[in-house]
């Protein structure tokens, strides 16, 4: 099958110009202008005039089927990844969970299991290591070789996926000898457990507490302190779903001395605030770790992706219900599964708040969704680039069509929207995922179990600081 994509604006991370790719199978075969004038034939072209063509967008933080505050995140790997389709995105890394007493395989497993034959995009996988001893850094090793090179740890919920000092450095170490890339959820966890507990006991059980317990500092100083340790382990680190000027500070320091510390910031925290957790039980809605913050916070989060403090933008989507779910932790703000629904949303709130409002150009947009995350993730330039030779993820984007968001319109399987009315210019018109169309202007026409596993190689972390 050949498809000829015509008369579109090439937009990539390097810059834009007005050309035709020709998809052949499942990559991209030909670039260049008026491929047809000069003679290619294709079984279907597809006009993208006043359209641009972008890489496939990449959304490295997602949670489908999480087991976490004693329920599963509800979008499953066929749900979620078409979902993403039709916000644009074409490949997702998910993180498989190692429980507490099991190893890294039987995790990595599980979670190859519930993807396989059910996703309709290409997805990977991160390791969420609850357990660092010398059996799973032994693990480690094998992992980085079967492409899954990077591990998520956290300084944050203790007594669930809490590891110490000595646990965060031992699996540094180990990623300085295999490659990898250690990812933190940098959140001071034990400090913010105590100040949880004291406004329970004050009769603060609002979900609105959640955010107040967990202070911007609480990140700063977890993110600063995993940074230094990276540093004494002389190896890279990434922070996930950074959400705080108190981290982002923390980041940019290392930066500016060189230290290979990279970091993901989210769409909540660009266009949430922790007023949107103040409706009574409502605020549920927006309980997530690290929590919604003040409105200046979001001002340094926008600067931090212009000045490339910040390289990615990825959603941590990890969706629970509104009833029958989030309330579970009525009476208890600790109570209350944590997390957002988002990897539908992402590219659309990041090309209408970014492109659109004038924060950044519309070809750092395409960096922050795909080519940042292609490349330190190991996917690059197979995902996240127009090149000949590329898989033909691609999607003709429509930069001036607006929608509203809303629960009754996503596909997302969750019975709310972070947004619910939130205007936004530009849409995905058709999204193409390795040579096959799977949305087409709002219809779905992909297929359950298109979607492969990618095995991703480790990144040369000190050419990309
Ligand atoms: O609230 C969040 N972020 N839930 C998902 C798990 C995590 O920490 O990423
Ligand atoms: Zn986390
Ligand atoms: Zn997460």
């Amino acid at each position: 099958m050949r498809t000829l994509i015509a008369n579109g604006t090439i937009v990539t991370a390097d810059g834009s110009y007005p050309g035709d790719v020709l998809v052949d199978g499942e990559r991209i075969a030909q670039l260049g202008a008026d491929l047809a004038g000069a003679g290619v034939t294709a079984d279907e072209t597809i006009d993208a005039s006043g359209k641009y063509v972008i890489p496939g967008a990449i959304d490295v933080h997602t949670h489908m089927e999480l087991p976490f505050g004693g329920t599963f995140a509800k979008d499953t790997f066929e749900s979620g990844t078409r979902a993403a389709a039709f916000g644009g995105t074409t490949s997702i890394v998910d993180f498989a969970v190692q429980s507490r007493g099991s190893s890294l395989r039987d995790g990595l497993d599980a979670w190859h299991a519930k993807a396989a034959g059910n996703a309709v995009v290409d997805y990977g996988f991160h390791m969420i290591m609850s357990d660092v001893n010398d059996d799973t850094l032994a693990e480690m090793d094998r992992l980085v070789e079967e492409g899954v090179p990077d591990f998520k740890l956290f300084t944050a919920y203790p007594g669930v996926f809490f590891s110490d000092d000595a646990a965060i450095f031992r699996a540094m170490q180990q990623t300085g000898k295999n490659g990898g890339l250690i990812m933190m959820h940098a959140e001071n966890g034990p400090a913010i457990d105590i100040v949880a507990a004291d406004l329970v006991a004050a009769g603060k059980t609002d979900p609105l507490y959640h955010g107040i317990a967990r202070y911007p500092v609480f990140e700063g100083e977890a993110t600063n302190r995993v940074i230094r340790l990276a540093e004494a382990a002389q190896v890279p680190v990434y922070i996930v779903h950074l959400s705080a000027s108190d981290a982002l500070n923390a980041v940019r320091d290392a930066r500016d001395r060189g230290s290979m510390a990279f970091a993901e910031t989210c769409p909540q925290y660009l266009f949430l605030s922790l007023d949107d957790m103040g409706n009574g039980f409502e605020g549920a809605k927006f309980v997530c770790s690290p929590p919604l913050r003040t409105p200046e916070h979001q001002d340094q989060l926008w600067t931090g992706l212009q000045k490339d403090d910040l390289q990615v933008v990825s959603t941590d989507h990890c969706p629970f219900d509104f009833h029958g779910q989030k309330d579970l932790g009525r009476g208890d703000f600790r109570k209350v599964p944590n997390g957002l629904p988002g990897v539908e949303d992402r590219v659309d709130l990041l090309h209408d708040g970014g492109v659109v409002g004038g924060r950044f150009s519309r070809e750092r947009w395409v960096d922050l969704v795909s080519t940042g995350p292609a490349k330190l993730f190991g996917m690059y330039p197979r995902k996240g680039s127009i090149t000949v030779g590329a898989d033909a993820d691609l999607v003709v984007y429509d930069p001036n069509r607006t929608r509203v968001i809303s629960a009754e319109a996503h596909h997302m399987d969750v019975d709310y929207s972070c947004y619910e009315g939130r205007s936004v210019q530009g849409a995905s018109d058709v999204v193409l995922s390795r040579g096959s169309v799977v949305v087409r202007n709002g219809e779905f026409t992909g297929r359950k179990g298109h979607g492969q596993f990618i095995r991703r190689a480790a990144a040369d972390y000190a050419r990309l600081a």
